[in-house]
C-alpha cells in the first residue's frame, strides 16, 4: 500500500535506520507499489520494528496507532506475542508440519471443528488456505468441483461487484471489479459479470434504502438471466465492501442474493476476509445479515496476523456432493493449514473468547460511528460510512461533493495525505479505487480512548487536507 512517509524529512542520524532502508531498496521489491517512486530519493519507507497494543513503532522510535489493523489483520493488536509463541513452541515441541493433501494432523482437525462450531448456520466444513486470495481461489474451485460431481458441467460463470477486491490469483483477480489492477494480465479465466456495489452515496436512489436494494437486485437478477441461470456457478459479494471505502449494504440486500442464488441453484459466496474474525463484532462477518452464504472466504484475522492463514467455509449440502464416489476436490495448497499457523488460529479464539474481543467491538461500535459522524462536519468530508470498527470518510471536491480529478487525487491521496497521517501519529488507508476514501479499522481490543486518538487525528489531518486542497485549487499549484 506505499506506505511511505512521503514527506522528505531530514533525519537525525540513525545507521540501522538508514541501513534498512538501503538495504530495501537494494534488495526488497514492494507489493503494489510504483518501485521508482516508492524508493524515490525524497522518500523514506516507512518500516516498523516493533508493535505493542495498539500501537506500532518505526525504525526511528516513532509511534504510531495502528488504525489499519497492518492491512485488516491485526485483530488482537501486538501484545499477544508470548502466548502466540508458547502455542507455536508446543506446537513445534510435537510436529512442525504436515499437509491436507490426503492426510491432516490434529491442529487442522481441532480448528475446523472449532471454526465450524462459531460459524452460523450449517457452514460446518472448512479448507485451509494461507491467505485470502488462495480462499477465493479455493472457493471458486470448490464450487466448480461441486457442479461438475452434481453433472452441471456448463456453470463456468460468476456475478461479482464493481470495485471489488478478491484478491490477485487470476481467478480471483477475475472477480476482483478493479480494472486497473486487471489489465495488465490478460484474459480472465473466469467469465464474470460485474454489477453494481452497494455505494448509496453516489448512487440517484442511494438516499431511499428499498428502493435502492431493489435496483441493485434486480441489475443482479438482470446480469444472472444474460449470463444463462444455468451457467452461473456463483455469486460472490463482501459483507461490507472494502475497495470503494465500507460499503454498507441496504437493508435486505443478502437476503435478496440468497433468493436470487436460491432461485437458480447458484452459489452464494461470501468474502469475508477483511469482515471476518470480529471486524464488524461477529465471527464471519455475515450474521448479522440473517443470510448464510454457501461459501465463506476467510484469512487475515483468523490469526490476528500472528501466522498467515486463510480458510473457507462450505455449507454441508455443498459439501456433501464433494463426497460422492464420483466427486473429486482437484486442489490443494502445500502449506494451507500448516500446523503451526492452525496453533495460532486456535490460540486467536481461545483470546477472542477469553478477552470479549466480539464484545468489545460490540460495546464500542456506537461511539466510534459517532465519532466519526462527527467528520462529516469537515469541508473535505462528503460521506461516513462502516460498520463495526470498519469505517471510511469519502473526500469531496466541494460542497456540492464534486469529485476530484486525477492530478488533485494524486496529490491529495498519494501526495499530502500518507506523510500527513504518519505525521499525525496514525496509520490509515488513502485510497481511490473507487472515490476518493481514507479508511479506518483499529485493532478489536481497542477501547474508547484509543478510538479518540484515532478520530482526534484523523480529524485533524482531513482539517489540514481541506485547507491543502484548497490552497492548490487557489493558487493552481
Ligand atoms: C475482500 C478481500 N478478498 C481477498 C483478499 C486477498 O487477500 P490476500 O491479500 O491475503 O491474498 C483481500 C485482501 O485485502 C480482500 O480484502
Amino acid at each position: 500500500m506505499g506506505l511511505s512517509t512521503g514527506n522528505g524529512r531530514a533525519s537525525a542520524a540513525n545507521p540501522a535506520h538508514d541501513a534498512l532502508q538501503q538495504s530495501a531498496r537494494e534488495h526488497l521489491l514492494l507489493h503494489f507499489s510504483k518501485q521508482g517512486a516508492a524508493y524515490g530519493a525524497d522518500r523514506e519507507l516507512l518500516v516498523l520494528e516493533r508493535g505493542e497494543g495498539p500501537y506500532v513503532f518505526d525504525t526511528r522510535g516513532r509511534r504510531y496507532v495502528d488504525a489499519l489493523s497492518s492491512l485488516f489483520c491485526a485483530q488482537l493488536g501486538y501484545s499477544y506475542g508470548e502466548e502466540m509463541s508458547a502455542a507455536i513452541a508446543a506446537q513445534l515441541g510435537t510436529l512442525a508440519f504436515n499437509t491436507n493433501w490426503g492426510t491432516a494432523h490434529p491442529a487442522a482437525i481441532e480448528l475446523a471443528e472449532q471454526l465450524a462450531a462459531r460459524a452460523p448456520g450449517d457452514l460446518d466444513h472448512v479448507f485451509f488456505t494461507n491467505g485470502g486470495s488462495e480462499s477465493v481461489e479455493s472457493a471458486w474451485k470448490i464450487a466448480r468441483e461441486h457442479f461438475l460431481a452434481l453433472g452441471q458441467p456448463q456453470r463456468t460463470k460468476a456475478i461479482a461487484r464493481t470495485t471489488a477486491y478478491h484478491g490477485v490469483t487470476l481467478g480471483a483477480l477475475a472477480l476482483t471489479g478493479v480494472p486497473a489492477y486487471k489489465q495488465p494480465f490478460g484474459a480472465a479465466p473466469i467469465d464474470v459479470t460485474h454489477v453494481a456495489n452497494t455505494n448509496a452515496f453516489r448512487a440517484p436512489d442511494g438516499d431511499d434504502p428499498a428502493g435502492f436494494c431493489a435496483r441493485l437486485l434486480r441489475e443482479v437478477r438482470e446480469a444472472v438471466a444474460a449470463a444463462g441461470p444455468e451457467e452461473v456457478a456463483v455469486i460472490v459479494a463482501e459483507p461490507v465492501q472494502n475497495a470503494g471505502g465500507c460499503l454498507t449494504p441496504p437493508p435486505g440486500y443478502w437476503r435478496g442474493l440468497r433468493e436470487i442464488a436460491d432461485e437458480h441453484g447458484i452459489l452464494l459466496v461470501a468474502d469475508s476476509v477483511i469482515c471476518g474474525f470480529g471486524r464488524l463484532g461477529n465471527w464471519l462477518g455475515i450474521e448479522h445479515e440473517g443470510v448464510v452464504p454457501d461459501l465463506v472466504t476467510t484469512a487475515k484475522g483468523i490469526t490476528s496476523a500472528y501466522a498467515p492463514m486463510g480458510a473457507v467455509f462450505v455449507r454441508e449440502p455443498v459439501a456433501e456432493v464433494l463426497f460422492r464416489p464420483a466427486a473429486n476436490l482437484r486442489h490443494g495448497i502445500t502449506f494451507g493449514g500448516h500446523p503451526l499457523s492452525a496453533a495460532v488460529a486456535l490460540k486467536n479464539i481461545e483470546i477472542f473468547e477469553r478477552d470479549g474481543v466480539l464484545a468489545n467491538v460490540e460495546a464500542q461500535t456506537p461511539h466510534l460511528a459517532a465519532r466519526m459522524e462527527e467528520l462529516r462536519a469537515l469541508p473535505l468530508v462528503g460521506d461516513v460510512r462502516g460498520a463495526g470498527f470498519f469505517w471510511a470518510v469519502e473526500l469531496v471536491r466541494d460542497a456540492a461533493n464534486g469529485t476530484f480529478d486525477q492530478a488533485e487525487r494524486d496529490d491529495l491521496l498519494r501526495g499530502f495525505l500518507p506523510g500527513r497521517l504518519l505525521e499525525a501519529g496514525i496509520i490509515a488507508r488513502a485510497d481511490d479505487r473507487g472515490d476518493s476514501v481514507v479508511q479506518i479499522a483499529p485493532p478489536l481490543i481497542s477501547d474508547a480512548g484509543v478510538l479518540d486518538e484515532i478520530v482526534d487525528a484523523l480529524g485533524e489531518v482531513l482539517a489540514d487536507a481541506g485547507t491543502h486542497m484548497g490552497a492548490t485549487a487557489a493558487t493552481g499549484v
